[in-house]
């Protein structure tokens, strides 16, 4: 055993605990040491996203992804149960498929590489060998959670369930009858030089609005009139009010889902469920956005839409919408990779967020830290 070594000082960590206008201090945006934390204490200890179950509709589907030096495999069984598996085979220690962030479909044996001296899977990862199909052999299997769709895993096992901590996301996407929407698109995909705080903080406050999208967002929805409300379960959701008429705002050609009700269509929300587990309601659909932290200094978002099934038969209008949203997500990313240099600075210690309309910031902040606290009391210095 090692000894821990701290990678956050104590006064550091008070001030962003106590203090709703303190970030986090620069080096937690560039340090290994500090990421590897994150991993094994925030996405590793709770619940995070890695895929929709439509992405696997069939038995044999799957879907490969990689996290943090893991290699998963989600895939539907011959009975009908979606699993997380490790997807390396455990006589070889050979990654039974080719890529990453790969979506296929295996008729009777998982994987595309077969090896001679490989063992066989079968679609619930045993091995195919009558002497070798216990669950001592099997594929090593992650708890999965299907929250209204989305596939979520907990790494270490140990997480509560995640559905209760979602009740204020529920609530506020009830009329977008998520289990009714179809995923239409394959994701747009940015890989970015920038770490994942800086993503998700930018994503979960609108102060911005004001700089970034003077030209674009600002316009439809101010940065003064939006609020944070209080934490009450792991959701923090940014409610965006819409100050202008929404037909003239925006070149959207596919109108909002049927069921919605005149108070959604009066704002825009941006939901984040600690840790990672981003959604935002568009009126006429509902962005997934999956944010794979991959180092401290690179972070992958992929973007994917659900809406009802017969938009899906209007390309053009579809890409439309996309292409709009690419438009914002350009703003931000110049902004977020920006900062993300900045903070290299030796002269950036701990900077300021606007404590209203930047909450989404320090809530986000502060649950980083506490999680690590919390898994390895250590890892805070004296
Ligand atoms: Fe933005």
């Amino acid at each position: 055993m090692t000894a821990t070594h701290p990678i956050i000082g104590r006064e550091e960590f008070d001030r962003v605990v106590a203090d709703p206008a303190r970030t986090l201090p620069g080096h937690a945006y560039h340090s290994s040491a500090f990421f590897d934390a994150e991993v094994e204490h925030l996405f590793k200890a709770q619940w995070f996203p890695v895929a929709h179950e439509q992405m696997v509709p069939t038995a044999g589907d799957f879907y490969t992804l990689d996290l943090w030096g893991l290699k998963l495999v989600i895939v539907r069984g011959d009975d009908g149960d979606i699993r997380a598996l490790d997807r390396r085979c455990l006589q070889t220690g050979r990654d039974l498929f080719f890529n990453p962030f790969t979506q296929g479909h295996c008729d009777t044996v998982l994987g595309n590489v077969l090896g001679h001296r490989s063992w066989k899977y079968d679609l619930q990862g045993r091995v195919i060998d009558p002497d070798l199909a216990t669950e001592e052999h099997a594929l090593p299997r992650y708890a999965l959670e299907n929250w209204q769709g989305f596939l979520l895993i907990n790494i270490d096992g140990k997480a509560k369930p995640y559905e209760p901590e979602l009740a204020t996301m529920a609530a506020g996407l009830k009329n977008y009858r998520i289990n009714e929407l179809t995923l239409v698109r394959e994701p747009v995909v940015f890989d970015m030089e920038a770490n994942w705080k800086l993503v998700a903080e930018n994503y979960i406050e609108a102060y911005h609005h004001l700089a970034t999208h003077r030209n674009t967002f600002e316009k439809v929805s101010p940065a003064r009139s939006t609020f944070t409300d209080d934490l009450t379960d792991k959701v923090i959701s940014l409610n965006m009010p819409i100050e202008v008429d929404f037909e003239q705002a925006f070149d959207w050609t596919l109108p909002p889902i049927a069921s919605l009700e005149e108070a959604d269509r009066g704002t825009f929300n941006a939901y984040l469920a600690l840790p990672l587990f981003l959604l935002t309601p568009l009126h006429n659909s509902l962005a997934w956005l999956h944010l794979i932290p991959v180092s401290a200094e690179r972070s992958f978002w992929m973007i994917y839409i659900l809406a009802p099934a017969e938009y899906l038969e209007r390309e053009e209008d579809v890409r439309k919408l996309v292409d709009s949203g690419i438009e914002i997500h350009n703003e931000d990313m110049d902004a977020c990779i920006g900062n993300h240099k900045g903070f290299r600075s030796r002269f950036f210690e701990q900077g300021y967020v606007h404590p209203d309309l930047e909450k989404g910031v320090s809530l986000l902040d502060r649950h980083v830290l506490e999680a690590i606290a919390k898994g390895d009391p250590a890892l805070v210095g004296n």
